[in-house]
């Protein structure tokens, strides 16, 4: 399932937002308990990712990829490579995916799974963009194991 969101502006100021992920949309008894970490955080503005690439952001401890389809289309997705590390924000977009530069591993840009071999999953997070700004719910997958 796949749903646009917005933000509280004018319509005017509005580009396009990224699919959600539908266990974001309807969670259930398996899913983690809400936190407050939910919240929009603004990570770089619209202008800095250009058409058809994408923006390596570092946000608080995260290290992210903002990535932009040549319709405007916006996604973030964790940075890095579950195969070994490379910077997916330098890589490219292919049928719906971004494609690692390093060995040229695809990652869907709404669910992060990896359609040659699905257990490689990189995590994505729901984004939209609002007032010329690119923003995303920065959910930690499984907060229960995280030393924060
Ligand atoms: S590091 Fe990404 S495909 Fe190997």
């Amino acid at each position: 399932m796949a749903r646009i969101t917005f933000c509280a502006t004018p319509l005017s100021s509005l580009i396009i937002a990224q699919p959600l992920i539908s266990s974001v949309l309807m969670p259930d008894a398996q899913s983690p308990a809400p936190e407050a970490n939910h919240a929009w955080q603004e990570l770089c503005a619209l202008d800095d990712v250009p058409p058809g690439a994408g923006l390596y952001v570092p946000h608080e401890d995260w290290d992210l990829a903002v990535l932009r389809s040549s319709d405007d289309a916006v996604f973030v997705l964790h940075n890095r490579c579950p195969h070994a590390g490379g910077s997916l924000s330098s890589g490219w977009m292919k049928d719906g995916c971004v494609v690692c530069p390093w060995h040229t591993w695809a990652f869907d840009l709404t669910t992060g799974a990896c359609p040659e071999a699905p257990q490689f999953k990189v995590q994505t997070f729901p984004a939209r963009v609002c007032a010329g700004r690119v923003e995303a719910q920065l959910i930690r997958p499984n907060t229960a194991n995280r030393a924060d």
